[in-house]
């Protein structure tokens, strides 16, 4: 089992990237919604991010547009994963510590890839373990590839021994400013210094 989760997270890692540097190669082919080229070095991300309806880990609602005002960060997951998301949400969690209470500002989402399973209740339970300026975020098959759609991540379900399944899916987190704009991403290798700087400069900038 170990070999197969070693073998499984260098496939999902190199999927990541795979799955990022695609979504940059589309981002900078695909004319902007005003009719303009997005591209470039500077906007060749900028189609990253858009609408989404899902439901939050109590229940209720959630839409992109009530996020409006304050930066966030968003990236995607489930709570069945054996180290990826974990990983990530032990790091948001010490970052946003670091950051202090200027961190109160960011809000911070987990989206989840196999809503078959993460109930908004399964996600309140897992996330209890993590700060908790963060918000499990849940919803249909459809909502969730919408959302998903949005922000060119990728996923996939993948079958494993036994009879259950993994969801390979995109480790980026993705930070995104005031007016739900592209800002910039936090890469999963990268150094907690690096990461750090990345939210402090979006905390500044809105
Ligand atoms: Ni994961």
């Amino acid at each position: 089992m170990i070999s197969f989760w070693k073998k499984n997270l260098v496939l999902l890692v190199g999927l990541s990237v795979g799955a990022l540097v695609l979504a940059a190669a589309v981002a900078f082919v695909l004319p902007g919604p005003t009719g303009t080229t997005v591209g470039g070095s500077a906007s060749g991300v900028a189609a990253i991010g858009g609408p989404f309806r899902l439901t939050t880990h109590d229940g209720t609602a959630l839409t992109d547009a009530e996020l409006r005002g304050k930066p966030f960060a968003v990236f995607f997951g489930f709570t069945h994963c054996p180290d990826v998301c974990p990983t990530t949400l032990f790091d948001i969690t010490e970052l946003l510590r670091e950051l202090g209470p200027e961190a109160n500002r960011l809000q911070v989402l987990f989206v989840s890839v196999d809503p078959a399973r993460d109930t908004p209740e399964l996600l309140r339970a897992y996330l209890s373990s993590f700060d908790p300026r963060i918000t499990g975020l849940t919803g249909s098959e459809e909502e969730i590839a919408a959302a998903a759609k949005a922000y060119r991540a990728f996923h996939r379900k993948v079958p494993t021994e036994g009879g259950s399944y993994v969801m390979e899916h995109t480790a980026t987190v993705y930070l995104m400013d005031r007016s739900g704009r592209f800002f910039s991403a936090l890469d999963y290798h990268e150094g907690r210094e690096a990461k750090l700087a990345k939210l402090k400069r979006l905390l500044r900038a809105g």
